[in-house]
């Protein structure tokens, strides 16, 4: 039995093909496809660089790439797909693309019409998955301002999601930002059961709970910001936590891979950023080597602090008026 094995058993049951050393290089999901376990992330990449970087990923082996209709980018993306897909890198199903629901188009009628926008940019017939991007909805049509956050009818929106599942044109449907609460309040109610809840997760922010209850429910657990988004929170750095950094010192590797294989090693898929070619290079090279079990160990002592807290989305008279709420007080 490899380290994985040892370390999480449950964990190893979800990752059975495609292992490396006892790594897994996909998870499995409930709809029985597979989910490489390490994805390019594309938040904040910017239009300009964004399609080389998906160009590079696909080159260096990437076969998962995460987008958002609100990232800006898809366009770009799609001429990058397209052009590995020209010249042969990989083909279309080999390849998984997640794509995003923006808040603005929860209303049951928008949400078809959000995907097709999406599947035109991306230049594709199908997504592999398609996610509520946030439990949270806003005005059609309406600029990103916690004024312009209306309450959520999540029942509707996703009995529109499990229409695009039946069409074929989203393989596989999930969530985004949802808390244990919003899981079990979702369960309660959808026909399909999600795929997959995509939150942020690092060694900083565990989500052993919410990990947890998404294993039981055969809802695959993806992780963004799996680097503690270094370029954005500069005051909170997980690449410079003294585990990560100890563990990548004995290892001869860097903080990023560490954080990362963590990551992969927990039993979830990770969705590093980067625009420049050689980070995109190191980010996937997480399959030939593990963190032994003792260091390992030594995550679970981490003091936890989550970073994404979504105070942008709170307003006094609005619908979410603090953090806690947003989170059903799981902060
Ligand atoms: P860059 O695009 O210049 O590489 P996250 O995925 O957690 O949101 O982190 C993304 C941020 O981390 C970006 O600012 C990205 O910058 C940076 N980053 C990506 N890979 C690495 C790495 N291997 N080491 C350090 N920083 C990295």
């Amino acid at each position: 039995m490899g380290a994985l094995g040892r370390l999480l058993p449950s964990a190893r049951a979800l990752a059975s093909v495609g292992e490396r050393q006892g790594m897994a290089l996909h998870f499995v999901l409930n709809t029985g496809a597979k989910i490489p376990s390490v994805g390019l992330g594309t938040w904040q990449s910017e239009p300009g660089v964004v399609g080389d970087a998906v160009y590079a990923a696909v080159k260096a082996g990437y076969r998962h790439i995460d987008c958002a209709q609100v990232y800006g980018n898809e366009k770009e993306i799609g001429f990058a797909l397209k052009k590995v897909f020209d010249e042969g890198v990989t083909t279309r199903k080999d390849l998984f693309i997640t794509s995003k629901l923006w808040c603005t188009n929860h209303a049951p009628e928008d949400v078809p019409v959000a995907l097709d926008g999406t599947l035109q940019d991306l230049q594709t017939d199908y997504v592999d998955l398609y996610l509520v991007h946030w439990p949270i909805r806003m005005k059609k049509g309406a600029g990103f301002n916690p004024e312009n956050v209306i309450p959520a009818d999540i029942p509707a929106t996703w009995a529109a999601m499990e229409s695009l599942y039946d069409s074929g044109k989203a393989r596989a449907i999930g969530v985004s930002n949802f808390s244990c609460k919003k899981v079990e309040e979702l369960l309660a109610v959808a026909r399909v059961t999600p795929a997959a809840n995509q939150v942020e997760c690092h060694p900083v922010w565990q989500q052993a709970k919410l990990r947890d209850l998404c294993a039981s429910k055969g809802i695959h657990f993806s992780a963004y910001s799996p680097l503690g988004s270094p370029g954005t929170f500069k005051a909170f750095s997980v690449l410079e936590h003294p585990v990560v950094v100890s563990t990548a010192e004995k290892l001869g590797k860097t903080p990023a891979q560490v954080a990362l294989r963590w990551g992969v090693q927990a039993g979830h898929s990770v969705l590093p950023k980067s625009t420049n070619e050689e980070r995109i290079r190191a980010n996937i090279d997480v399959y030939d080597w593990s963190i032994p079990g003792d260091l390992f160990a030594g995550f679970s002592e981490i003091e936890q602090a989550k970073l994404i807290r979504g105070k942008f989305w709170t307003h006094p008279e609005g619908v979410f008026k603090s953090e806690e709420e947003i989170w059903d007080g799981e902060i």
